[in-house]
């Protein structure tokens, strides 16, 4: 079980890797002045890298995590509220997709600002997350 956990937790920090730094290439990206296609593409391309490489690192993370979840009887609300989270985190994950798709079509979906907001969301989760797993309160 303590090696799936290991696992579990490498892929889960390189997970985060990718939710943290693919919104900050989003804000670089929003900041780029109009005509800096050379930029814009070079950023376009760390983004789309970034996202290919990320994408299949959060699966074997929540395969891992569900694999201690069903194969080693854990229970309890805590797990309950981690997996809610980690659902949103999926989400975020994919939303991350859909910008990246539509700055790759030559858009700006949103302000920088926005961005710089959009990039807490995954902070906010993993402390959510480790209180939970660790300190398990419900
Ligand atoms: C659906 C997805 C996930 C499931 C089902 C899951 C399930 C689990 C389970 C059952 C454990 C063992 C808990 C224990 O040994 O007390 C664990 C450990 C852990 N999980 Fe997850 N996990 C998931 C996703 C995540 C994510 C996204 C994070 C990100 C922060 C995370 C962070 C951790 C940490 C840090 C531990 C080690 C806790 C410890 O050893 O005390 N997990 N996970």
């Amino acid at each position: 079980m303590l090696w799936i956990k290991a696992f579990h937790i490498v892929f889960v920090v390189s997970w985060f890797a990718g939710l943290f730094y693919l919104p900050r290439i989003f804000v670089n990206l929003a900041l780029v002045p109009a005509g800096s296609t050379a930029e814009r593409e070079r950023l376009l391309l760390m983004a789309g890298k970034l996202y290919r490489f990320v994408t299949p690192i959060a699966a074997l993370a929540i395969g891992l995590g569900l694999w201690l979840w069903f194969g080693f009887g854990f229970s309890g609300g805590w797990l309950h509220a981690k997996t809610a989270l980690v659902l949103g985190l999926v989400g975020y994950h994919h939303g991350c997709g859909r910008l990246l798709a539509k700055f790759q079509r030559g858009e700006t979906p949103h302000a920088p600002v926005w961005f710089r907001f959009f990039n807490e969301i995954p902070v906010l989760a993993l402390v959510a997350i480790c209180i939970l797993v660790v300190v398990k309160p419900l």
